[in-house]
């Protein structure tokens, strides 16, 4: 009799561990989620638009970042952009920021289990922004509208 009770009292607790762990993990992705479209809007907006549509001179970033992220230059590419590279954002926030975009603009082509940006990924790509953009844009759109 004690020992069930006992277990019961040990089942309660974990369940409420387990339930507490959880219930955390998803408050700590709602809150990056939030500070990532908070820091977009800051940020980026400006020059891309609420919908990350851009305009003139500002390439969409709807429907084609997840295709970039598929290989080691493009993933460079969109960090080494001035708008990126260059801006106030730590690099952990950056790469929080360019996972967000990507999910929000590509959200529904973009694989489940695509690999997201590290914050040391980041850093090492924007020790070298790029000052000249359009002529490596075209070569690595060209290399994933091939396949
Ligand atoms: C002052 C305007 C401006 C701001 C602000 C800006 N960008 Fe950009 N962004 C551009 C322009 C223009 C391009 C096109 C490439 C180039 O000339 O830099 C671009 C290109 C990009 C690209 C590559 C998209 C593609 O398909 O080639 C990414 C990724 C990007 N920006 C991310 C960001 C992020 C993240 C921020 C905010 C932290 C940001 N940008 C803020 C103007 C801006």
């Amino acid at each position: 009799m004690r020992l069930s009770i006992l277990r019961l009292c040990v089942a309660i607790c974990v369940g409420f561990y387990i339930g507490s762990a959880s219930a955390s993990s998803e408050e700590d992705s709602n809150v990056s989620d939030r500070r990532a479209k908070f820091n977009y809007q800051m940020f980026c907006q400006g020059c891309h638009a609420a919908d990350g549509v851009g305009h003139k001179s500002v390439p969409s970033l709807r429907d084609s970042m997840h295709q970039f992220m598929r290989f080691k230059e493009g993933r460079q590419f969109m960090v080494r952009v001035p708008g990126s590279a260059n801006s106030v954002l730590s690099d952990a926030h950056l790469a929080e920021v360019l996972n967000w975009m990507v999910n929000e603009f590509s959200q529904h082509i973009v694989e489940k289990n695509w690999r997201e940006y590290s914050t040391e990924e980041v850093q090492e790509y924007r020790q070298s922004p790029l000052l000249q953009t359009e002529k490596i844009r075209a070569q690595l759109v060209q290399r994933f509208s091939k396949k």
